[in-house]
């Protein structure tokens, strides 16, 4: 549970913008950064608020956006149904909001954006008794932001936006983020007064500051400890940069917590992945989706892991892949291992090289070290599965299922055409068939074709210039 809590306050997510500029089929929110949608970050972000309410305002693609949100129980749905500003689109939460003290004013597009930050913000403004704060930042680069102009007192009079600076203005370096904290009692008012003359003809939202003044209201400017907070996605540059500076903190997030992240630039690590202490990733990893690892495990170089769940003390050795598999703890995999959705290792297990394991379950203590592919199998405890076992379980239409018991020894190179069930302490002959259940115990094997000896044969030569 996060530790803050605002029951006064409103939170307005503006998403209703096309995104021209991503070239996309994909509204612009949908992006994902390290995994994770751009509204999913931002949504979290301001649920750890725990305000009263969220209100999202859609309006290219807005069925897409309800679609991948869903219903949370606190979260308004807004239509904008023309995108005629960010003032336009923030007035069109008025219906949604009542009874609160202060309503934030948050875009979709800034995923980078801390709770501490936006909890900052809050208290300044209330500290300050304002009627209107304004989030500023001090950027590398403050192009295409609006400037926060200030007044000979150094107090803000009014913020503008690029398109409609004057050449001095474009050379003030403090911009505004887009985010604000109002009041509420003055909020819509302010919103109904804005016009749109500009020279993108938009209802803007920081058009409110010069109108708050204008009525003798209090207005105040919060800035940014990191300006890499407030950088907004605009197109897929953007979004690469955004994710690189990401992806940067939450590495940098796990080596404090007892991660050892060996050459970090060349590993991912998605916003979901949780790992622990200890834990050693090695170059070239991708931990993806909601991939969790547990402590003193080995992973790498150059291993995949999506959505797999790892316990403690795991070697995943080079070039391995593993995807909706659990694996249990002490257990080595690889190199060049593939685990597939639904594979489930029990403790102490080793599955080797080019073996390839879906929908099955390896038993404490068993090996599948060389060249064999498990497929909806169950394997007991401590069984030795020879190089080159394949499990035969799918006719061309249907599948079927491969039951070996415990304390099983099948020799190399065997097929175990399923439907079929292997007895405990069993043991099956190399190179062997087996269409028909194996009982328990004794030697198993199919017939084999008796050898020969061909004495004094020898082998062709070539031919002798
Ligand atoms: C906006 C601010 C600018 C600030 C910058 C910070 C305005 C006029 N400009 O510029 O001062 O420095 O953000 O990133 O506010 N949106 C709607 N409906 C609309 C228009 C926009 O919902 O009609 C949403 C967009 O989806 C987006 C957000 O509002 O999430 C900001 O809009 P965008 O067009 O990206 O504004 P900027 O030009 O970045
Ligand atoms: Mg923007």
């Amino acid at each position: 549970m996060s530790k803050f809590h605002y029951p006064d306050l409103q939170v307005c997510v503006l998403a209703a913008g096309r995104g021209k500029r991503m070239r996309s089929n994909l509204p612009k929110v949908l992006h994902k950064v390290l995994g994770r949608a751009m509204i999913d970050h931002i949504l979290h972000t301001v649920e750890s608020l725990r305000p009263k309410g969220i209100a999202v305002v859609t309006g290219h693609a807005s069925e897409m956006v309800r679609a991948h949100v869903g219903q949370p129980v606190n979260l308004e749905w807004v239509i904008q149904d023309k995108q005629l500003g960010t003032g336009h689109a923030v007035k069109q939460c008025e219906q949604v909001i009542c009874d609160v003290r202060d309503v934030l004013i948050v875009c979709g597009d800034t995923p980078l954006l801390q709770v501490e930050t936006l909890d900052k913000l809050v208290r300044e403004h209330r500290q300050a008794a304002a009627d209107v704060t304004v989030l500023t930042a001090n950027p590398a680069n403050p192009f295409g932001y609006g400037r926060i102009v200030r007044d000979g007192d150094g107090r803000l009079s009014s913020i503008v936006e690029e398109k409609d600076a004057s050449e001095s203005e474009r050379a003030i370096t403090e911009v505004s983020s887009g985010i604000y904290c109002v009041r509420y009692e003055v909020l819509f008012d302010l919103l109904h007064a804005i016009g749109n003359r500009n020279a993108q003809g938009e209802y803007y939202l920081p058009d409110i500051v010069p109108l708050a003044l204008d009525a003798g209201q209090r207005v105040e400017a919060v800035m940014m400890a990191d300006a890499d907070e407030m950088l907004g996605v605009n197109d897929r540059v953007h979004l690469a940069h955004v994710e690189d500076v990401m992806q940067k903190k939450i590495i940098e997030e796990w080596q404090r917590r007892g991660v050892t992240v060996e050459k970090p630039d060349t590993v991912r690590i998605e916003a979901g992945v949780s790992i622990g202490i200890d834990t050693v990733i090695q170059a070239g990893c991708y931990l993806i989706g909601s991939t969790t690892i547990g402590d003193e495990c080995r992973i790498g170089p150059n291993a995949v892991l999506v959505d797999a769940w790892l316990d403690d003390r795991v070697n995943v050795y080079a070039f391995s892949h593993i995807q909706g598999a659990a694996v249990g703890s002490d257990s080595l995999v690889g190199p060049y291992a593939r685990l597939r959705p639904e594979a489930r290792l029990d403790e102490h297990v080793h599955i080797g090289n080019f073996v390839e394991i879906k929908k099955s379950v390896v038993g404490d203590g068993s090996k599948v070290n060389h060249l064999s592919y498990i497929g909806d199998s169950t394997i007991g405890t401590n069984c030795n599965i020879g190089a080159g076992t394949i499990t035969c379980n799918y006719d061309g239409a249907n599948k079927f299922v491969t039951e070996i018991g415990d304390n099983v020894f099948v020799g190399s190179d065997t097929q175990l055409v399923a439907p079929v069930r292997v007895g405990s302490d069993a043991t099956i002959g190399a190179g062997s068939t087996i269409t028909s259940d194996v009982p328990d115990g004794g030697l198993t094997l199919s017939e084999r074709n008796a050898q020969k000896y061909v004495p004094g044969w020898k082998r062709p030569q070539k031919d002798k210039p």
